[in-house]
């Protein structure tokens, strides 16, 4: 039985910081953001938002009343959690109105933990055919102000129906995948930065990569003339050519061309919002989905990589009507919408987060305005408004 992704969106923060702007505050040289790194934009995200506000604004895009009778298993994966304890599944299964004969569980790997719950996902559904799982992936990548990391923040959220017969792409039985205890990039349960070695989390990506597409050349026997295109993990742009550069010889002469220009199409919304960890390959899926060159029955690699380090290869195939599952979303003219902020008005939004849970404080969150909400913390709990 085919089992996949029926319907998929994104959400990201209605404010963004224009990374030439950020360049020149930092004296650093504008063409080594756009050109070298191969960023624009960076999602910027006011105190009101965080990665269960992202994963519900992204999920309300996509639930029917049949979805939300279907669903019974709600899979969350994020790097950036808001509790040690309590996983933000269960707080997206009451604010989406979720039935209480559901699954909530969070996941975590770094970037990868998105891919895991889309494979447990098509697993459950391929043993309960009638059932579907939602998979919400969200993050806020903060590496902190004037760090290197700081030109590939980034944040939002991507949410994935995963049913028997679905409308978009079908997961092939043919992932593979690898692991190894890596010093690349951590995040202690104290800090609310990542530590990072990007130069080391850069070579064992591309490492990776490359050790993984020789096994799963093997193991699938299909070669790169078979692909339609790639979505990678896109902590920055660049990162998706320096992956593929390293596999494009072997392919023909008019492959070569036609993959580099999906490669474009795949990296074109991560360069307007930056890294998103876990939803950032996902992303990537949307972005070649939507910006591509690709028709039903095409095979797609997605390439899924978190630090410390943990990768999976496998491939899609899109369905014949597959635009359809798409045709509502329209994210470059959400992303065209936001509002640009000032370098100034940046910090002051990414210094005004509220991580101290012993403060009962209020979030500016606009409660007049459609939308889910951190409101603040009381008595140590954090609260939220879903405005639908
Ligand atoms: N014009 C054009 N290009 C320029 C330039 C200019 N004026 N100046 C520099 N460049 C180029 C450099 O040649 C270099 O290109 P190559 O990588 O192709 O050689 C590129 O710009 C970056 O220059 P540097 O390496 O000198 O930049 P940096 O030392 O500031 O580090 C970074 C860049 C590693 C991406 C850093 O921003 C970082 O650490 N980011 C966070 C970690 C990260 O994203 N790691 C990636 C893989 S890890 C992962 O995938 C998991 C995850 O999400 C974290």
């Amino acid at each position: 039985m085919a089992v996949g992704i029926d319907r998929m969106n994104f959400y990201s923060p209605q404010y963004a910081l224009d990374l030439v702007a950020l360049a020149q505050a930092r004296g650093d040289e504008p063409d080594k953001y756009t050109i070298g790194i191969g960023q624009s934009v960076q999602a910027v995200v006011p105190n009101y938002e965080d990665v269960v506000t992202m994963g519900v604004n992204a999920a309300e895009g996509l639930l029917t009343a049949a979805d939300r009778a279907a669903i019974d298993m709600v899979i969350f994966a994020t790097e950036s959690g808001i509790d040690n304890s309590k996983s933000g599944a269960v707080y997206a299964q009451r604010l989406l109105g979720l039935s209480a004969n559901c699954r909530t569980i969070e996941m975590k790997q770094a970037c990868y933990a998105g891919t895991y719950g889309l494979m447990q996902a098509k697993d459950y559904v391929t043993l309960h055919p009638d059932k579907k799982v939602l998979v919400i992936a969200a993050d806020i990548a903060r590496y902190g102000l004037a760090t290197a990391g700081e030109v590939t923040q980034g944040a939002g959220a991507v949410a994935m129906i995963v049913a028997a017969d679905p409308a978009l792409a079908v997961i092939a039985d043919d992932s593979v995948y690898r692991s190894e205890d890596v010093a690349d990039f951590w995040r202690p349960i104290d800090s609310d930065t990542a530590i990072v070695d990007g130069h080391l989390s850069t070579d064992v990506y591309k490492r990776f990569f490359a050790e993984i597409w020789q096994s799963y050349k093997g193991q699938s026997g299909h070669a790169l003339n078979d692909f339609a295109g790639f979505a990678f993990h896109l902590p920055y742009t660049k990162m998706g050519k320096k992956a593929l550069d390293q596999i494009l010889p072997e392919a023909s002469a008019d492959q070569q061309v036609r993959l580099q220009e999906q490669l474009v199409a795949a990296q074109a919304y991560s360069r307007l919002v930056g890294n998103l960890y876990t939803g950032s390959v996902y992303l990537s899926l949307l972005s070649l989905l939507k910006e591509g060159r690709q028709t039903a029955g095409d095979r797609l690699g997605i390439f899924s990589f978190g630090s410390g380090a943990e990768a999976e290869l496998y491939s899609l195939t899109l369905v014949p009507g597959y635009e359809q599952a798409l045709a509502d979303i329209d994210i470059r003219t959400d992303l065209a919408q936001r509002r640009l902020v000032t370098v100034a008005e940046y910090e002051t939004y990414f210094q005004s987060q509220l991580f101290d849970s012993s403060q009962n404080q209020r979030t500016q969150a606009p409660l007049d305005q459609p939308g889910c909400y951190f409101l603040g913390w009381q008595a140590g709990q954090r609260l939220y408004q879903n405005n639908q």
